[in-house]
């Protein structure tokens, strides 16, 4: 039996981290096996990885390279975590996955779709999440309620029509890809998102 294979997204600030963290509450709750995930990282090599790309030192790094880091620590996460435990019939959470890849490096960065899909293509043979949990926010409402950029944070760094461009790469995303994202809008308080998460998970037969 194959597991299912959900991914979580959106800009920054949006709260994604906290949603999950509720969610992960209400499976322990609910005694729903999960294993949760995260990009880039989730191994000792793409943890590495990771360090490399979001490192604020880093302002040389090419929008290419910085591409390829990302598909590099993807490849590693899906073969050596996220594959054997879906064979083995898992439920796998992970927060970001390609659809980050495609809103910040083709739609922000301006790499356009078909870079992008060719080298993930040539890294994850096209294996797709079966639901993507969008969260839904302008990066405008998102920083007001995050109170500001992290100034660590190379991605934060990249400034305020980067991450609109993002959030229009998502929202194109989420109407290219309608039959496996689930838009949740965020706007609410934590609460009612978090609620509306769980309805969407149950409606779609994963919890
Ligand atoms: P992280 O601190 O985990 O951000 P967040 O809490 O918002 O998920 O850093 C991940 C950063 O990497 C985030 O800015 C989005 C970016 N990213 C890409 O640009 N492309 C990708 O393919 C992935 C997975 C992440």
């Amino acid at each position: 039996m194959k597991g299912k294979f959900i991914t979580f997204e959106g800009c920054e600030g949006v709260g994604k981290s906290h949603q999950i963290r509720l969610l992960e509450e209400y499976l322990v709750k609910n005694d729903i096996k999960y294993y949760l995930t995260r990009e880039p990282g989730g191994t000792n090599i793409s943890e590495q990885i990771r360090n490399i790309i979001l490192d604020g030192k880093n302002t040389e790094m090419t929008d290419e390279c910085e591409a390829l880091l990302y598909a590099s620590a993807r490849v590693q996460l899906l073969k050596q975590v996220i594959k054997p435990r879906l064979d083995n019939g898992e439920l796998v959470f992970c927060d970001r996955y390609i659809d980050s890849s495609f809103a910040y490096q083709s739609y922000a960065r301006g790499l356009g779709f078909d870079f992008v899909e060719k080298i993930n293509d040539y890294a994850i043979k096209n294996f797709m999440p079966d639901y993507t949990v969008f969260l839904n926010l302008t990066p405008d409402e998102a920083f007001k309620r995050k109170g500001g950029v992290d100034k660590n944070d190379r991605l934060e760094l990249s400034g305020n029509s980067f991450h609109q461009k993002v959030y229009d790469g998502y929202v194109d995303l989420s109407k290219k890809y309608s039959d496996r994202f689930i838009v949740i809008d965020a706007s609410g308080s934590k609460e009612q998102t978090h609620e509306k998460i769980i309805n969407a998970l149950k409606e779609k037969g994963v919890i």
